[in-house]
């Protein structure tokens, strides 16, 4: 008789009588805010919610500049822009990321480098970085992957030594901390989502960060239609840093502005977000001390120099040589089954991935031969982010982290079950 709910028994939890956090979560304070600006006919263009979101976002973030976007794929545009990245410059990043990393970089006409993870974070490694400077390379750009933070000591550290910018993609890491400095502080430029799975969420949106005034002004302008910024901390001849002159608007660029019903949105988020990043911190301490002890399942590091954690997923690493062989996609399958939940792999590392395909796209990339040569992702040899895409990786949403000890039990308990019943899936 089968024992695993994926062979058709019991899973080892009812979903319909106790189902999983759901997500996103808003309540009648959404409501009123999307309505009140519904009825301020203000729905667009540097309203009221976005220059309240700004100051929020900055404050939280510690950066002194925040500037709102359509979502966290033109962000990274637009910093690489503000940075003045383009033709014949290389753009250093990992093989383990979603494809907007990379293909923001070839949308500016730059040139992508993907370096191998360090494989108990599988953010960025610091040596496969110094390893791919060229003297062409102009940028870094680490990714806070899921729940992990890249080793930004080292990162800086290089970048300063190359005369390297660094843009940090923040888009899985709102309210991280870093030696009690906020994720998107630490580099030149900090890029992040609202996407609809993220853990601030207006559906779409992003954001970015900067503790420059010069970039802060090129970013405003960039995702204005490269208009002149109207903010009131850009009016002052004092405050601006004077890349516009009084009469012009120097940058051709287009529309990559945010709706004031996005931002309405994102201030109500905010107020939850330091409560939720907290709950998923304690459940994510929790479940990690529990994960140690089964065989076969590592959870993944946490540097003591990340002060604060902030999940995008919660994920571990598998070991089928200790289940029996069983291969780690059917692993993930029975651990679906007896939680009634989506239990996913990482990202395709970039070297092959279905949504990183550049060169499908000649008559806009094809800029010359070389550079058709060099953006061809299969080029790059990115052992270690195989083998967590293949063998190793388990990740679940961030919702599931916000819930009780009890739900981090069931994990726990889902897990044991299969590696007592592996040989039923053999
Ligand atoms: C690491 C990373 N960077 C950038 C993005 C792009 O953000 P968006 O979906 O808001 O365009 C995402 C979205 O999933 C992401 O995960």
């Amino acid at each position: 008789m089968a024992n695993l709910a994926i062979s058709g028994a019991n899973p080892l939890r009812n979903i319909k009588e106790n189902p999983w956090p759901a997500w996103p979560i808003w309540d009648e304070n959404e409501e009123k805010a999307l309505l009140s600006v519904l009825q301020s006919g203000v729905w667009s263009y540097n309203g009221p919610k976005e220059i309240e979101f700004n100051k929020i976002f900055s404050e939280f973030t510690g950066t002194k500049f925040s500037i709102c976007a359509a979502n966290g794929t033109v962000t990274l545009q637009l910093a690489l822009e503000a940075l003045g990245i383009g033709i014949g410059d290389e753009v250093i990043l990992p093989g383990l990321t979603w494809q907007a990393t990379a293909a923001t970089v070839i949308d500016v006409n730059a040139t992508p480098i993907l370096v191998d993870i360090c494989e108990d974070t599988w953010c960025i490694d610091p040596d496969a970085i110094e390893k791919a400077i060229t003297p062409r390379t102009k940028a870094i750009i680490p990714v806070h992957l899921y729940g992990n933070f890249a080793d930004m000591d080292r990162i800086m550290e290089i970048a300063k030594k190359h005369n390297l910018a660094v843009i940090e993609d923040c888009a899985h890491k709102h309210g991280g901390e870093w030696k009690g400095k906020k994720a998107g502080s630490i580099g030149d430029i900090g890029s992040f989502s609202f996407q609809l799975s993220k853990h601030l969420t207006a559906g779409e949106g992003g954001a970015l960060t900067t503790n420059s005034l010069e970039l802060a002004e090129k970013l405003d302008a960039l995702r204005n239609c490269g208009r002149r910024p109207e903010g009131e901390e850009f009016q002052d001849a004092d405050k601006g840093a004077g890349v516009y002159s009084d009469d012009g608007n120097f940058i051709q660029s287009g529309n990559y502005r945010i709706t004031e019903f996005q931002a309405a949105i994102l201030v109500e988020g905010m107020k939850r977000l330091p409560e939720q990043n907290k709950l998923r911190d304690e459940n994510g301490i929790y479940i990690n001390s529990l994960l140690k002890e089964l065989p076969g399942i590592t959870p993944m590091k946490r540097d003591e120099r990340e002060t604060k954690e902030a999940y995008f997923n919660f994920s571990f690493r598998y070991n089928k040589d200790e289940f029996k062989n069983l291969p780690t996609n059917k692993f993930r399958e029975a651990l679906a089954a007896e939680l009634g939940l989506t239990v996913e792999g990482c990202y395709e590392p970039l070297n092959n991935a279905s949504l990183y395909v550049p060169r499908t796209k000649p008559s806009r990339h094809k800029l010359s031969d070389q550079y058709w040569e060099d953006i061809n992702p299969a080029r790059f040899n990115l052992p270690v982010c195989e083998k967590v895409f293949k063998d190793i990786s388990v990740c679940f949403h961030h919702k599931i982290l916000m819930g009780t000890k009890k739900d981090m039990q069931d994990i726990v308990d889902a897990i044991k079950k299969i590696y007592d019943n592996a040989e039923e899936l053999l």
